[in-house]
């Protein structure tokens, strides 16, 4: 959908009342005036912007403006992946897709062989230059952001980027951050809550927890490296964007990430680390973007219903390609496939095989919430993306992950120590140890049982994540901010956060004392 914001204001209300005026009294519009008035402390104008072209990104989110739009609010979104829904007329979304010419899926396999940290940085660089830039300058948004008469009463910015914040200050309105995945040490100190690179390892580096010493020099400096190095480094880029597409009195992209309302991240504290959060922190995690899956296509439906024997589902996610494997792991999957009694549903191109056995079933695309929700599935084998491992959890099928990058080695890592499954390295697939572990998770009752105990023990919580979110989007429109919730680490200097201040004045103290007693007892 290709919507001009102009479009907008058919939904505005404001608009409305003019051409009611030509049609009715005096008295009536005064009247309906003050409907308007009523109605709109209520209903607020939201504009949310998830520029990462990657699907489960945008889709941990699309329960959120489904919500909002439901609620009364008039929201407009910039986004990659529209929901293209008709029946939800108070959302408006702009496709910024087409902003760019990239091949996505090339773009991730190139960053395969890379390290961690600069795997990240050639990432961010795609990511804020040729993604962003495009976007921020496409006819639409720039339309959007330089149309005078456009009003907003809160701002929606995935986080991972701050240059779409001087959105903020474009419409002088509060800003709420979101993320799909948990936020990096580097951006939680950004807001002002607590860090520590031992107690909570940055994702970059796979480490989960019980560090050893070794493990936990590599997590000190990769925070900081994190923290330091490629947040400087990305914020460059973005001052960069903020002046050329906004303006050069915008505030930094730093003031901005510091000066959001509050953080949505996409965590719980049974699958996540568990860790101090300051209130502006929300978590939002548990499945929210899980839906009420529509149901599976009746071919499908039917083989699945006649695998009796059990199934297996194999799929990369949205990022990453099966065809990208070397073709010797191809040949070596689908023997291994060929001899298990089990369907595999395996999600890759089919040209990539000519000749495929009957208990195999090879797609580009599967209705994955669907499939994994469906009472014969055995065993999910997946690249451990956030969105899958949370649609494997709630729908309680244990895992094999075959991590290939970004935060994936740390979420498979996380969920074989949890116990919900094991993992294998893609690069070192061989047939009889693949087959062993496979059998294992399946034969096995305990990966199942632990992730149905911790999915549930996830789940039990007041109100669902979908809720908080929604309830605290609108505490930001009532109150125009949360600037009573900010943390007073933000207004604290360094040193004094460390006690360098404090550990020096009572050693200075002590050394006074002990020189006074050391000169008494010497002159007596
Ligand atoms: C749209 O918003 C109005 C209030 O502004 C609300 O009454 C209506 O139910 C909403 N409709 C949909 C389909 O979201
Ligand atoms: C921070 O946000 C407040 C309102 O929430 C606003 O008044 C202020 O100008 C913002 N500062 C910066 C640097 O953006």
């Amino acid at each position: 959908m290709n919507v001009s914001p102009k479009s907008i204001y058919i939904q505005s209300q404001i608009s409305v009342i003019p051409v009611i005026q030509k049609h009715i009294n005096k008295n009536m519009f005064v009247f309906l005036n003050l409907i308007f008035i009523i109605s709109s402390a209520s209903t607020a104008r939201i504009l949310g912007y998830l520029p990462t072209p990657s699907y489960s990104h945008q889709v941990a989110y699309h329960p959120l403006w489904r919500e909002l739009s439901l609620r009364g609010h008039s929201v407009t979104t910039l986004t990659t992946h529209p929901i293209n829904d008709p029946r939800l007329t108070n959302l408006t979304e702009i496709d910024v897709s087409p902003s760019y010419q990239l091949n996505i899926t090339l773009i991730h396999m190139n960053l395969v062989p890379l390290s961690p940290v600069s795997n990240f940085r050639t990432y961010f660089e795609l990511m804020m230059g040729d993604v962003l830039g495009a976007q921020l300058e496409y006819g639409p948004v720039k339309d959007l952001i330089n149309d005078k008469s456009l009003k907003f009463d809160l701002v929606i910015v995935e986080y991972f980027f701050s240059a779409p914040l001087a959105l903020t200050k474009r419409f002088d309105c509060p800003s709420i951050g979101v993320l799909s995945l948990d936020a990096w040490n580097g951006w939680y100190k950004m807001i002002g809550s607590p860090t520590h690179s031992i107690l909570y390892p940055e994702y970059i580096t796979s480490l989960v927890d019980r560090l050893s010493l070794l493990e936990r020099v590599e997590s000190f400096i990769t925070s900081l490296i994190g923290e330091y190095y490629l947040i400087d480094f990305v914020k460059d880029i973005e001052d960069k964007l903020i002046q050329k597409h906004f303006g050069t009195n915008y505030p930094s992209s730093r003031e901005l990430a510091s000066n959001i309302s509050l953080l949505f991240v996409n965590t719980d504290p049974i699958f996540h680390t568990l860790r101090p959060l300051v209130p502006t922190v929300i978590q939002i995690g548990a499945g929210s973007h899980i839906t009420s899956s529509k149901p599976l296509p009746q071919e499908l439906a039917m083989i699945l219903d006649k695998a009796s024997n059990g199934f297996i589902y194999f799929s990369l996610g949205s990022n990453v390609k099966s065809e990208f494997f070397p073709s010797a792991t191809l040949e070596t999957l689908l023997s291994t496939f060929t001899q298990l009694p089990y369907t595999v549903l395996w999600k890759i191109n089919p040209d990539t095989f000519s000749n495929v056995p009957d208990n195999v079933i090879l797609s580009e695309w599967f209705p994955q919430q669907a499939i994994l929700k469906h009472p014969n599935i055995k065993l999910f084998i997946t690249q451990g993306g956030l969105q899958s491992i949370d649609e494997a959890s709630y729908a309680h099928v244990p895992i094999i992950g075959m991590p290939i990058l970004y935060d994936q080695l740390y979420n498979v890592n996380k969920m074989v120590r949890r116990g919900c499954g094991l993992s294998l390295d893609y690069r070192d697939i061989e047939e009889g140890h693949l087959k062993r572990t496979i059998l294992e998770v399946i034969n096995n009752p305990k990966y199942r049982n632990t992730m149905k105990r911790l999915a549930d023990l996830a789940r039990d919580q007041p109100i669902s994540g979908i809720e908080k979110a929604v309830w605290w989007t609108e505490y930001v429109i009532r109150h125009k901010g949360a600037r009573h919730l900010r943390s007073p680490l933000l207004d604290m200097p360094w040193y004094q956060y460390f006690l360098l201040d404090v550990i020096g004045s009572i050693t200075l103290v002590v050394f006074a004392v002990a020189y006074l007693l050391v000169k008494l007892v010497s002159k007596s």
